[in-house]
């Protein structure tokens, strides 16, 4: 039998969308070894698909007490104002380090603006009281990960293991290692070789991204699965917020392109959303029933509208209009989003775009502070898997990648600072920190997951989506426990693969959104359930902590 392989670094990072790889380039500067292991290929990741941009302050009439406020109103109370500020504050410099590696961010001129064309063009999204979106014409998060995926392929002291998948952490206190529990590293699976090793390092930090396919419609691609939240969580980190889940208002409806993202830049531009009018058929405005900043009211209130005027007209989609602007205007500010919608058969320039809303990103998730340290020593977590507190109950349009910038590098400074005290917890105790798999044989009953995948997505859609209430969540929880139980039950017993642990992951997500949910005995920001009022965002309100007991008896 083969001997199971321990690879030994200084750091490993899971995970290698913006966060991940940020978070990488700062550690590698001390030149110690670091290794990024990503399920696929480097760039697959939901920071690839990002379209409207980064939320910062770059123009002399915006300040950062403007930003700070509006992502606490967005916030519905329930962000942490300390991390809003600090991260806000540290924008500038995130921007222009990632200018220095090689971004490029639009100008007005490109724009064809006359007036200051040497500026960056600043967009405006949800919830903005300010123009201050930057953006890479309409697909900022590609640009930013290829400069970053560049910069990472450069550096000599960082190794990319694509196509490996985490499996779980080593903790001590799984081990039966008394005192503070201590992440040593992570099991990983080679999908390629179907090989598990032990790969072990003074920190470890998830990068792993959103949980988008938790749910059956969302704007994520297929790797998001939840599997820094699921991996943390089954080692005893404590998980943060996670009822408090973003549908993004607009994805295009169409019978065969999925997922496609439709920017709320395009709000941004003037787009106004609209519903057919029951009785004429003419398509009518209805934000302004909702919220005084209408189309570009915060996203949980964009998403519960159009939800209701779903049900209220029997349609399955509303629709964006941005006839105002000319085919030209709108070919140069929203390329790729023009491009999309005309193989979809629609001229944005001429005709509505049918829009719904779908699952987009996760507010809770892994609590840190931020610098990204966790509550388990050595662990480290950033990004959308991460639960900084800047969120709070609804997250701010694109603040998501301006945290991607930031925090990675307050990890990789606090982790450098921490190096010889992290480092010396390492234990000599390898021989426990090999992968057993029990009695494993093949897995002839890949039907029993792809049929769980499909089930808990389509439930997780209808009991735990925008409308919630008591009776569908404990429907849920019921569904969640069954299907829970078997997995566990079928991953001892076969050969671990790949679709077995997302599936895996994914069941533990759900669970963890479905129990949040059921704590949270009022409605605010995302969480809305209809069988509690919402409260004023000014009463005092609490995290939501999940946290399992994993000391080995
Ligand atoms: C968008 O472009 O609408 C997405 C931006 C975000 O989710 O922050």
């Amino acid at each position: 039998m083969k001997k199971h392989e321990i690879k030994q670094f200084d750091h490993i990072v899971i995970g290698s969308g913006l966060a991940g790889l940020t978070c990488a380039y700062h550690l590698a500067k001390s030149g110690r070894k670091v290794a990024v292991f990503t399920k696929r290929s480097i760039d697959e990741c939901n920071s690839r698909l990002a379209q409207g941009g980064v939320a910062c302050v770059m123009d002399k009439l915006d300040t950062f007490d403007e930003h700070v406020a509006d992502t606490l109103y967005a916030g519905a109370g329930m962000c942490n104002e300390k991390a809003v500020r600090a991260i806000v504050e540290a924008g500038p410099a995130a921007i222009n380090e990632i200018i220095a590696l090689g971004a490029e961010f639009t100008t007005r001129g490109e724009l064809g603006h006359t007036d200051d064309p040497n500026a960056f063009d600043l967009g405006r999204e949800g919830g903005h009281g300010k123009r201050r979106i930057l953006h890479a014409g309409d697909i900022t998060g590609a640009e930013l990960e290829r400069v970053m995926v560049k910069t990472i392929r450069s550096l000599k002291n960082v190794s990319v293991f694509e196509n490996h998948i985490a499996i779980d952490l080593v903790v001590s206190h799984r081990l039966g290692i008394p005192g503070t529990n201590r992440c040593f590293g992570a099991y990983v699976l080679d999908i390629a070789s179907g090989e598990i090793f032990t790969a072990l390092a003074a920190s470890t930090t998830m990068a792993c991204g959103g949980a988008g396919k938790v749910y059956l419609y969302t704007s994520n691609p297929d790797v998001a699965c939840g599997s820094g939240v699921a991996m943390a969580y089954r080692a005893g980190a404590k998980i943060a917020n996670m009822e408090f889940i973003q549908f993004h208002p607009t994805i295009l409806y169409h019978p065969t392109i999925r997922s496609f993202l439709i920017s709320e830049a395009l709000r941004g531009e003037g787009a106004v959303l609209k519903c057919r009018d029951k009785r004429t058929g003419e398509p009518v405005e209805f934000m302004q029933k909702y919220h005084p900043m209408q189309s570009l009211a915060p996203r949980d209130v964009v998403a519960r509208a159009i939800d209701s005027e779903m049900k209220r007209t029997g349609e399955e989609c509303v629709y964006l209009d941005i006839r105002h602007h000319s085919e030209e205007t709108l070919r140069r500010r929203f390329p790729n989003i023009f491009a999309k919608c005309l193989e979809a058969g629609i001229n944005m320039a001429h005709d509505l775009i049918p829009v719904v809303p779908a699952a987009h990103f996760v507010c809770g998730g892994i609590k840190t502070g931020i610098n990204g340290a966790t509550n388990i020593e050595g662990l480290y977590a950033v990004g959308e898997c991460a639960c900084t507190g800047l969120h709070g109950a609804n997250r701010l349009a694109s603040n998501s990648l301006l945290e991607a910038m930031v925090v990675p590098k307050a990890a990789a400074e606090d982790i450098e600072a921490r190096y010889e005290t992290l480092k010396s917890i390492h234990p000599d105790r390898r021989p426990a920190m090999n992968w057993t798999t029990g009695n494993a044989t093949d897995s002839d009953e890949e039907i029993l997951i792809a049929h769980n995948w499909d089930e808990i997505r389509r439930f997780m859609w209808d009991y735990v989506g925008i409308y919630r209430t008591n009776k569908r969540l404990e429907r849920a929880k019921n569904r969640i426990k069954l299907i829970r139980k078997e997995i566990e039950k079928y991953y001892w017993d076969f050969i671990v693969t790949a679709d077995l642990v997302e599936l895996r992951n994914i069941a533990t997500v759900a669970e963890l959104i479905i129990d949040s949910s059921l704590k949270r005995k009022e409605s605010r920001g995302l969480h809305y359930n209809a069988d509690y009022p919402f409260l004023e965002p000014e009463l005092e309100c609490v995290d939501t902590i999940i946290q399992r007991d994993v000391r080995r008896m």
